[in-house]
Formats: C-alpha cells, structure tokens, sequence
C-alpha cells in the first residue's frame, strides 16, 4: 500500500466529540478555513461561505436557540434518525450538540445554487482533514442544517453571524482540542466494485 502524509491523515481523522475549552492556535484556525476555501466548487463557483465563530456567548446563543426550535418540531417513524434524536433530545432541555468545542464553522451557500450541498461538502471534508493534519480535533454538526429553513433560527444568524438570508446553512463543523483519543479507524462498510 502507498503511504504518505496525505493519506495517513485521512486514515487517521476521527469524529471528535470532547474538547478543551482553550482556543486552538489562530494560525491552526486559520490554515484550516484556507484548506476550505480551496476545496473544488461546480464550475469554480467558489461561493461558499465561512462563518468563524469564536464567541463562546454566541456560540452558547445558538445551541440554545436550536434546542428551542427542534423542541418545537414533530416527527414520525419516517424523520430521518438523528433528526428524530435531535428532536427528542431537545425536548429534555440538554443536547450538547457543539461538544463544548470552542469553534464552530458554518458553511452557507445561496440557496438557488444547484451543487450548493456538494461545495460544503467538499469544503467541509478539507477542513477536517486540516484540523487533524495541525494536531486539531473536528467533528461534522448538521443541526444548522436542518434548521436552515427555520426563520427563527435564520434571523438569528443573520443578525449575529451576518449569513445573508439567501443562504443556505449547508453544514457545519466544531473544532478544538481533542480532549480524548481518537479510536482507530474501522472501516467495515463502502463497497468497492473494480470493473477491469
Ligand atoms: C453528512 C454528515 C453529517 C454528520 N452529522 C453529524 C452530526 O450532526 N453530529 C455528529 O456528532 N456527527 C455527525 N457526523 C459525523 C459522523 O457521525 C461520523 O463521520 C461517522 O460516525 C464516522 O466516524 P468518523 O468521522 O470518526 O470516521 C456527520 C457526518 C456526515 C458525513
């Protein structure tokens, strides 16, 4: 098997779901929104956008705001499953959902723009394999996604994080510094098919 640095990072990331409080090293912060920005796009659209966000206050704000609005949401044997758990958790009053991550990414993309869930995608991906490769912690968080048609919810992000209504929250990801140890990867599904 070819090894290299490249390919052991992407062996090696793993969802992180505990973190220290400390702010990670701006320049790690940094170099992972760049491998972001330079994740592929449909015919190079690039619109993508990064939503940094550092303040532990807003941060806690919108946990906060969509545990209230997922407590308010229904559902049935036919909502997806971590929708469905997303739901009934906040319906308790406590789903730590950010992993007390000190750095959440939002990725928004505008919302007539037909590869905009691929661009976050892709972007998304880029950015975990840079927070592992500077030593960082990372876990993909889709509740801003699937409260980014919640007027509620958008509003508050307008205000607070200036992502412009026509945007779509495509995906997120919480960074930090891992407070437990990665498990080695188990890769028991995906099948492959060579046709030759
Ligand atoms: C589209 C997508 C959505 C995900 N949403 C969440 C999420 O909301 N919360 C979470 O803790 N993990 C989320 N994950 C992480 C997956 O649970 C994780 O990648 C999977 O269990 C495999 O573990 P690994 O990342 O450690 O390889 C998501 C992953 C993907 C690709």
């Amino acid at each position: 098997m070819i090894q290299n640095p490249t390919l052991q990072t992407i062996q090696e990331r793993r969802s992180i779901r505990r973190y220290r409080p400390d702010m990670p090293d701006r320049d790690k912060i940094e170099a992972v929104i760049e491998a972001g920005r330079c994740a592929p796009s449909g015919g190079n659209t690039q619109t993508t956008r990064f939503t940094v966000i550092t303040n532990q206050m807003v941060l806690e704000k919108l946990q906060a705001l969509a545990i209230e609005e997922f407590a308010k949401m229904e559902y049935d044997e036919h909502t997806y499953g971590s929708l469905r758990n997303a739901i009934r958790n906040s319906r308790t009053g406590h789903y730590p959902m950010l992993f007390g991550a000190p750095v959440l990414v939002l990725v928004s993309n505008l919302r007539t723009y037909a590869n905009n869930y691929s661009d976050c995608a892709c972007a998304l991906e880029n950015m975990m394999l840079a927070a592992c490769s500077v030593g960082l912690g990372s876990c993909w968080v889709n509740q801003f996604r699937w409260l980014s048609d919640n007027p509620v919810l958008m509003a508050q992000l307008q205000e607070m994080c200036h992502i412009p209504l026509e945007e779509k929250v495509c995906g997120g990801m919480v960074m930090g510094i891992a407070d437990i140890a990665p498990k080695k990867p188990a890769v028991t599904g995906y099948p492959v098919t060579w046709v030759e």
